[in-house]
């Protein structure tokens, strides 16, 4: 497929209702492609919040099977699970309780396995989040050691410490936890009096493991051979630079050097890392390796992409940047300098089960992202920020490397900001007193069909009401909804998907800016693409030689409101717009 005839199509498509899906790529996945996931588009499923297969509220594997069509049909080239194995839920599922089986509630690895077969029959690779660096209070191994006491050799497995203090009541460091509160539990001893501590990075129900064990080694490498033995394309690392601790439990110092943070971005990770990729390239075909990776030095970040390491890591300096152009710009430059000296291919993420959806952030006054301000209850214009968001995602999906989609940004779904007190569920939020909103707002059940909740999430007649309340906004962001309305935001997506495919399949995609003005980031892929994101308060001119492949908003005469992006053909640029 090259451009010109994505251009066809869609100009076709454009005079039809649009009533139908999408026309279907038959390609399917072979290990004869072992570059995929350099340009994937990649769809983050969060399994209790995509559908609900057996009525109970919650989804589940059975739902996702049902919609794989619906994940074909928009285009994505893979599919991230946030974790599905049996949990507690301490943590919405990264407190694994067994790494190589399903919740119940989500359904059975015989269901798992026939997923992971047919979404690759579909075209469509499965990754699985694997989380190495905390396991629950609840596994076999955490039990055992609190049960086996002091110097066992169960607790080696985990950071068991001595308090501090005449009779140890404090704690063995200060270190902060990044869900607010203490990063150290004391456990009680059999006879009742107070014994040692143990690390938790998270909340007390997440014990770190200690990497310096072999056991934990030995037992995460298995747990990826489990998985790639069961077709997965790929694992997402979770809190991949956390996992090795400076075992003299210094205090972080004021200004860390590279490296010397006691609980973040050792240098010992990288032979953790050389293992595993040594794993996933026994196996045929590419079988990625993806961290999730919060690190403010960005080259630091990189080392992780060399070529024996991890393929990609997510990029959260984009995620993190106000819906500025100046700022946007010097991300994008700052990443992809960073990547092309490990020639690893940047990803482009606008949101995660993590973050505040974009929709809501762009409507802010202050529409920058951070934990400690995800300034919930300010006031946020939906129609601006949805505006923004569609802009952004033309943006990020014209840009060179993998994209990731979070299930419901490709609806324009916002933040639920008002889920009433005694439903929420995210310790982000009871670790912080409550100041902190937590992250059940952009978790809640994603609308499907209908008028009313819990708009075919779950089937007719379901026992239980989905476990987060939907909006009854909602009605109008429906996928039902938006497949028949050729504007929506589904179909923007859609449509993007088809010609991003088109573009990295073509030869010759670089990516060079263009000046076209304070404001506006504007960039070629190749000779025949054009990116243009008009972050200005003024229209702007299109090159008059160019064809519209695709915009987020309506032309105004012919120029590009602010706000929007557009996706242009050129055969030749103007020598104006030539630098
Ligand atoms: C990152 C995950 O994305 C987040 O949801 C989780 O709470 C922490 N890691 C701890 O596992």
């Amino acid at each position: 497929m090259d451009l010109s005839s994505v251009a066809d199509q869609l100009d076709d498509e454009a005079a039809d209702t649009r009533d139908v899906a999408a026309p279907r790529d038959r390609r399917s996945p072979s290990d004869a492609d072992p570059l995929w996931w350099r340009s994937a588009a990649i769809y983050q499923i969060y399994p209790r919040s995509f559908a609900d297969g057996n009525g109970d509220g919650v989804g589940d594997l059975a739902g996702v099977r049902h919609r794989l069509g619906y994940l074909k049909d928009l285009g994505v080239d893979a599919i991230w699970f946030t974790p599905w194995y049996p949990s507690p839920l301490a943590d919405g599922g990264y407190d694994v309780a067994d790494y190589t089986s399903i919740d119940p509630r989500f359904g059975t690895l015989e269901e798992a396995e026939a997923l992971i077969q047919e979404a690759l029959a579909l075209g469509i690779r499965t990754i699985v989040d694997i989380v190495p660096n905390h396991i629950s209070d609840q596994h076999p191994w955490f039990r055992a050691a609190l049960a086996a006491g002091p110097g066992s050799p169960e607790r080696d497995r985990f950071w068991f410490h001595p308090g501090k203090g005449p009779d140890g009541s404090e704690m063995p460091t200060g270190w902060e936890s990044s869900f607010s509160g203490p990063t150290w539990t004391r456990t009680t001893n059999p006879d009742g009096t107070p014994g040692e501590w143990y690390l938790h990075l998270f909340t007390p129900q997440q014990p770190d493991l200690n990497w310096n064990h072999p056991d934990v080694r030995r037992m995460h490498e298995d747990v990826l051979r489990f998985w790639f033995d069961r077709g997965v394309g790929g694992v997402r690392i979770d809190s991949a630079a956390l996992l090795v601790k400076d075992d003299t439990l210094p205090e972080v110092p004021e200004n860390p050097q590279p490296g010397g943070h006691p609980t973040q971005d050792r240098d010992e990770l990288h032979e953790i890392y050389r293992r595993w990729r040594a794993i996933a390239d026994s196996y045929p075909g590419a079988r990625i390796l993806v961290g999730e990776i919060w690190l403010p030095d960005i080259h630091r970040f990189a080392k992780y992409l060399r070529n024996d390491e991890l393929h990609t890591a997510f990029n959260f300096d984009f995620l993190a940047r106000p819906w500025d152009a100046a700022e946007l710009r010097a991300s994008i430059d700052r990443t992809l300098a960073a990547h092309a000296p490990v020639d690893a291919p940047s990803t482009w993420v606008l949101s995660n089960h993590d973050v505040t959806r974009p929709v809501t952030r762009y409507g802010r006054e202050d529409t920058s992202f951070a934990f400690a301000a995800k300034r919930a209850g300010t006031p946020t214009d939906l129609a601006l920020g949805t505006r923004r968001a569609r802009a952004a995602a033309l943006l990020t999906a014209a840009l060179p490397g993998a994209l990731y989609i979070y299930q419901g940004d490709e609806l324009g779904l916002p933040e639920v900001e008002d889920i009433p007190e005694d439903r929420l569920e995210d310790p982000m939020h009871f670790r912080s007193g409550g100041t902190d909103p937590g992250r059940d707002g952009c978790r809640v059940p994603l609308p499907w069909s209908g008028s009313r909740p819990p708009f075919g999430f779950s089937p007719p007649g379901a026992a239980r009401p989905p476990w987060l309340p939907q909006p009854a906004a909602w009605s109008s962001l429906t996928v039902q909804a938006q497949d028949g309305d050729p504007s929506s935001t589904l179909w923007l997506y859609r449509d993007a998907l088809r010609v991003r495919k088109a573009l990295n399949g073509a030869p010759d995609t670089g990516f060079s800016w263009r000046s076209l003005g304070d404001g506006v980031l504007a960039f070629e892929r190749g000779p025949e693409f054009l990116s243009i994101t008009n972050l200005s308060e003024h229209d702007v001119e299109l090159p008059d030689n160019a064809g519209i492949l695709l915009a987020s908003a309506p032309l105004r005469g012919g120029r590009l409101p602010p706000d929007s992006t557009a996706w242009l053909r050129t055969r030749r640029l103007p020598s104006r717009l030539r630098v």
